[in-house]
């Protein structure tokens, strides 16, 4: 077989970029983080002021100014991996910041807001040989992917994660806060009408709460092997 499609879903800081990345470096693949993208949209909401101190969406706003919306994979030479830029500025740290989880999921729940990303994907996808992680890539936007991982971990193990990359990057955030953003996000994506997180049925479920990065790795290469 020649090139493949690879979706990687699953729960919150269940480590889905770190695997995708490498997996991507290592097939000489492209790799689309789509959370990126969606937050990105968040980020604009926040900056429009379409979303209200009491982390209120105004979503008619927002779709109307969708179109307003442009979003850039850039590569970085010094990181070796892509920057998000929104509207030509470059806004991969804000992205990743508290103020934006709080309210992503808010802002991914909605329809139009779906419906421009996942068309941006399938295009960027549309010739194959990428890795792509998100929430919905095997059951939504690659229905056909020729490999589906469905990732999951513990909450604590997840939340224990991203609190530690978190504070690396020199946010102020307590480890109970980190935890119930993830739990929260897990609710909202999962029981939203649109493109709820579900386990494609064809994906490999693949928990990696007492897995370390190589051994993740190694396995999950593994699987991809058997297909290409
Ligand atoms: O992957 P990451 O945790 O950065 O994603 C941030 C949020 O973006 C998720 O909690 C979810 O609400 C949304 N998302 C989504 N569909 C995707 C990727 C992310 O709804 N394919």
């Amino acid at each position: 077989m020649g090139k493949i499609t690879i979706a990687i879903d699953g729960y919150s800081s269940t480590g889905k970029s770190t695997i995708a990345k490498r997996l991507a470096s290592t097939l000489n693949y492209i790799y689309v983080d789509t959370g990126a993208m969606y937050r990105a949209v968040t980020l604009f909401a926040l900056q429009q002021g379409i979303i209200s101190e009491r982390g209120e969406v105004d979503e008619a706003t927002l779709i109307d100014k969708l179109s307003e919306v442009h979003l850039k994979f850039v590569p970085n030479k010094e990181t070796g991996k892509s920057d998000m830029f929104l509207n030509d500025v470059n806004v991969e740290k804000e992205i990743r910041s508290m103020k934006v989880s709080r309210q992503v999921s808010k802002v991914s729940a909605i329809k139009d807001v779906r419906e421009k990303l996942v068309k941006i994907q399938q295009e960027m996808g549309k010739d194959k040989g990428i890795v792509m992680d998100g929430r919905d890539i095997g059951t939504v936007v690659f229905p056909e992917a020729e490999l589906k991982l469905f990732m999951t971990a513990s909450p604590d193990k997840r939340a224990a994660r991203r609190y530690k990359e978190l504070l690396e990057k020199g946010e102020e955030v307590t480890y109970p806060e980190v935890l119930k953003n993830v739990e929260e996000r897990d609710r909202i994506d999962s029981t939203r009408t649109i493109s709820p997180l579900t386990r494609a049925k064809d994906a490999i479920e693949f928990d990696n709460s007492d897995m370390g990065l190589e051994e993740q790795f190694e396995r999950i290469h593994e699987f991809a092997k058997r297909v290409i």
